[in-house]
């Protein structure tokens, strides 16, 4: 303003310039100071030393010094985009979340990567694919984070800082993966609860074509709550309109490191928009406490399925990508999605490893991005009414909710609005039987694997696998864990053990119920020294 006030507002805002084109922009310093070229360098002298009071020198030097912040400790490698979903059939008898009311829509942005590679690892790794959704709802931002697998390696939420280390560098050799598989089938050999995602990772859909071809799995249990507090388990699949694409370990070799980005920015690039469906599957307790009962399958274990001709699919609604991002680190890497950022009328069940998670994720943001990351733009909700709390100050509070009161105030009150249901209504309400025995391996196990191993792989599929898990375990230094694993191999089926034991040339133990495993009961065992892990 010409009298020199700042007009009510110092604050710059930052957000309306950020896409000018360069042509219209002019070169400054960190400061907004005019300069006259980036290479000049006040020095003593033609020949003599940099100067301390060179601000744009050091401006520019300390800047790059600290451009890297740690990359995720999972899922380092990924793409993203935006884009809307739209609910296609309302979901209400269910839930009294907004979203999921009849014609509602709102903008999203996903984020698809690989689990164990660093930032800069191959796209056509054989690994788990994240697929991460941030819903900008009109009731605050709700996270799905998923993975292109409906099962998972564990259900011991204990297990997975151990299990993941295995997916990482040697702590000596520094190696990975890639020349020495040890690790990985020492853990897995351990651990047998994990041969379900084993049956799944190294078959065909261990290495999807792109990420625009694979389906996206809750695999955890959530709780839907409709406005009488009434509620339901609920787990979400999201299937791909493109249908579903592999590619094989050979031709993965021929494949760009950046596969999957390219394929995805260049297809929105090219207006060929991905979309999936969404869709729910619902169980009442009852249901549940009787399906684990009748067949041992239990709502917090997301190392199984709901079999879905008993909990049909119900679609509610679907998502397109038709933005790509215009800054990957703004709108990709500082992305932060987490399983606790919920909206009313969508709750956590108890699963233990979904409990974890939910610390997890905004623990990992607070570190990663900073204590303030919910104010990053990519992370800020964008709700019709005007948000407010009490978190003030930290590192890069840059909405600091200006000269609001900062405490549970009388003289200026902030407003409330009441709760959806009655919280009583929905809590409480965790089942008994169906929570037990989570750490013991039993005879149920391994009715997954089997049904993929005789029903779903093909013969094809079948010889794939094989090479797959040989080819794997050739990178094993040890026989012991493959043996082991073998047996393992061999409660799914016999076929499969004396296909493997012929591929690698290793005989594999009988089975495993006279194994003792260093981290699960072995319920398989008739020896009770044998069910407890030592
Ligand atoms: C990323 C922890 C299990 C899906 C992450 C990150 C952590 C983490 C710390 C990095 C987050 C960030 O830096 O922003 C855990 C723990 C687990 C677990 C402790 C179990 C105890 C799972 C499961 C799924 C999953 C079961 C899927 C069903 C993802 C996805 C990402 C991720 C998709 C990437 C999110 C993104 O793109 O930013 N996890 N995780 N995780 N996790 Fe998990």
């Amino acid at each position: 303003a010409a009298d020199g006030r700042h007009n009510g507002d110092v604050y710059r805002d930052y957000t309306a310039d950020k896409n000018a084109p360069s042509q219209d922009t002019l070169y400054t310093t960190s400061n907004g100071a005019p300069y006259a070229h980036p290479y000049e360098a006040q020095r003593v002298g033609e020949n003599g030393p940099l100067l301390l009071q060179d601000f744009h020198l050091i401006d520019l030097l300390s800047h790059f010094d600290r451009e890297r912040i740690p990359e995720r400790v999972v899922h380092a490698k990924g793409s993203g985009a935006h884009g809307y979903y739209k609910t296609t059939s309302s979901l209400e008898d269910l839930t009294c979340a907004d979203l999921f009311k009849e014609g509602k829509q709102c903008p999203i942005s996903i984020r698809f990567s690989t689990v164990g590679g660093e930032a800069g690892s191959h796209d056509c790794a054989r690994d788990p694919r994240g697929f991460a959704i941030k819903f900008r709802t009109e009731e605050g931002n709700w996270d799905l984070v998923c993975n292109n697998t409906p099962v998972f390696f564990l259900r011991d939420p204990a297990k997975f800082p151990h299990f993941i280390h295995t997916q990482k560098r040697d702590p000596a050799t520094h190696l990975s993966g890639a020349d020495d598989s040890t690790m990985f089938w020492d853990y897995l050999s351990q651990n047998p609860e994990s041969i379900h995602q084993v049956m799944v990772l190294m078959g065909d859909r261990g290495i999807p074509d792109g990420f625009r071809f694979m389906h996206g799995y809750s695999g955890h249990t959530l709780k839907l709550i409709n406005k009488e507090g009434k509620w339901v388990y609920a787990q979400f699949h999201m299937k791909s309109k493109q249908g579903t694409k592999f590619i094989t370990q050979d031709d993965s070799a021929t494949k760009s490191p950046d596969h999957s980005q390219k394929d995805l920015y260049y297809a929105i690039e090219n207006g060929d928009y991905p979309g999936w469906d969404v869709n729910v599957q619902t169980m009442t307790a009852q249901e549940a406490e009787d399906l684990w009962a009748k067949q041992k399958v239990n709502v917090f274990d997301l190392t199984h399925v709901w079999p879905q001709a008993q909990f049909p699919l119900r679609k509610v609604g679907e998502f397109y990508l038709n933005e790509n991002v215009k800054n990957y680190f703004a709108e990709v890497e500082q992305i932060a999605f987490s399983p606790s950022h919920l909206v009313p009328g969508i709750e956590p069940s108890a699963d233990p490893v979904l409990q974890s998670r939910l610390f997890s994720y905004p623990d990992t943001h607070r570190h990663r991005v900073g204590t303030n990351y919910q104010q990053l733009p990519v992370n800020a909700p964008r709700v019709p009414y005007r948000m407010a709390n009490f978190q003030r100050d930290g590192s890069m509070a840059f909405y600091n909710q200006g000269a609001r009161s900062n405490y549970l105030s009388s003289i200026e009150p902030i407003r409330f609005q009441n709760r959806a249901v009655d919280l009583n209504k929905t809590h409480g309400h965790f089942i008994g039987e169906a929570v037990t025995f989570l750490s013991e391996i039993r005879a149920e196990d391994f009715n997954g694997p089997r049904a993929l191993w005789e029903k779903v792989f093909d013969n094809g599929a079948k010889e794939r696998f094989v090479k797959n898990v040989a080819g794997h375990m050739s990178r094993c230094k040890k026989e012991e864990p493959i043996k082991r694993q073998i047996a393992i191999f061999r409660e799914v089926s016999e076929d499969l053990a004396s296909r493997l034991e012929k591929a690698t040339g290793v005989k594999g133990y009988p089975g495993i119920s006279g194994l003792r495993f260093n981290g699960s009961h072995n319920g398989l065992s008739k020896d009770s020294s044998l069910r407890a892990a030592n």
